[in-house]
């Protein structure tokens, strides 16, 4: 059986003007800074998000551990949000490596207001860690995708400096974020210290996050990432695809959010699913099953099983990613498949 894979965009492939860029990619040794394509990649990544210079990673995890890792010292408080990527599903890397103290603030829908902040910040004393860093995240994965423009991104950021915290921002996909909200990524970005996002998502490319910020953090962060092991020689093999998408997959990131709307207003009609379709802005679908339909882990694997592939990502919810290879077709016959998976199992 051909599945529809809705699981995540990491799933995409390289297309075939990467594949080329790859083959052909003029290579040297990174850790030495001579790999002229991953120069170019770091380059073009610190312009698009206005800062000052950039650095290439394996992994959106190894980004954000290594700017926490640059930013905050051992036994320095990180605030984060509570359903945020970095605290949820990067197997602790930041307590367990960066030795950083995590402390949660839950945001609306992933957002965390500038109050929230000024409330939960605590004063310099002997009894508590010193706080050093906000994490941020946009899109937010776990609230469904949500992305923060810069009238929301601003005020928090600001508070933040206010409060003497540095900004890190969590972009895993970040360029989702600018072209729903059909602003440029580097206003969304303007008061961040320092950005990770990935070219390895919506973007296509089949590995890699650039992590960007001034340079002098660079400079330091560049030690972090041989640190964890991310110094990777001849990368520019695999940078190049990054050039690429950076180039020229940005804006085709509005098909999937079009995809995502379409999937998302089907399944909302689907007798015994929800679907909160505020929360439709970009790439993500949030699927309700309702209790007489199973849990959302039997209910995926019901919709496996009709041809369609999604994570359950709660008791009774299910995450749903548009991509490049999920086609306007492929959205209706997911529709049909999940009618037929909510048919066999409505039990009266
Ligand atoms: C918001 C967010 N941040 C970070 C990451 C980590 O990226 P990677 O899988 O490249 O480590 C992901 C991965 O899905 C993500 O969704």
């Amino acid at each position: 059986m051909e599945f529809i894979d809705l699981r995540s965009d990491t799933v995409t492939q390289p297309t075939d003007a990467m594949r080329r860029a790859m083959a052909e990619a003029a290579v040297g040794d990174d850790v030495f800074s001579e790999d002229p394509t991953v120069n170019e990649l770091e380059a073009l990544a610190a312009d698009q998000l206005g800062k000052e210079a950039g650095l290439y990673v394996p992994s959106g995890t190894m980004a954000n551990l290594v700017a926490v890792m640059t930013h905050a010292q051992k036994g320095d408080e990180v605030l984060l949000e509570a359903e945020s990527h970095t605290f949820l599903n990067e197997a602790g890397g930041i307590a367990a490596v960066a030795g950083v103290f995590p402390r949660t603030i839950t945001g609306k829908l992933g957002y965390i207001a500038p109050e929230q902040l000024r409330t939960t910040i605590r004063s310099q004393n002997v009894h508590y860690p010193p706080s050093r860093l906000l994490c941020l995240e946009n899109t937010h994965n776990r609230a469904g995708g949500i992305p923060f423009g810069p009238e929301e991104m601003n005020p928090t950021c600001n508070a933040a400096h206010e409060l003497g915290l540095v900004v890190h921002l969590d972009g895993a996909r970040i360029f989702n974020a600018a072209v729903a909200l059909g602003v440029p990524a580097k206003a969304i970005v303007r008061e961040c210290d320092s950005v990770m996002f990935c070219v390895s998502k919506g973007l296509s490319a089949p590995v890699g996050s650039v992590l960007v910020g001034s340079q002098t953090f660079i400079d330091r962060a560049r030690r972090f990432r041989k640190m964890v092991g991310g110094g990777m020689r001849q990368a520019g093999v695999i940078a190049a695809a990054g050039v690429v998408a950076l180039k020229t997959m940005v804006n085709r990131l509005a098909e999937d959010h079009a995809n995502a709307r379409c999937l998302a207003e089907g399944l909302a009609a689907v007798p015994g699913l929800s679907v909160d379709l505020t929360r439709v802005r970009t790439n993500m679908v949030l699927l309700e099953v309702g209790d007489r339909l199973g849990s959302a882990a039997e209910f995926a694997t019901r919709m496996k099983r009709e041809g369609v592939l999604a994570f359950d990502v709660g008791r009774q919810t299910i995450r749903l990613v548009t991509h490049r290879h999920i086609t306007q077709g492929d959205i209706s016959r997911a529709l049909e498949a999940v009618r037929r998976a909510a048919r066999q199992t409505v039990v009266s």
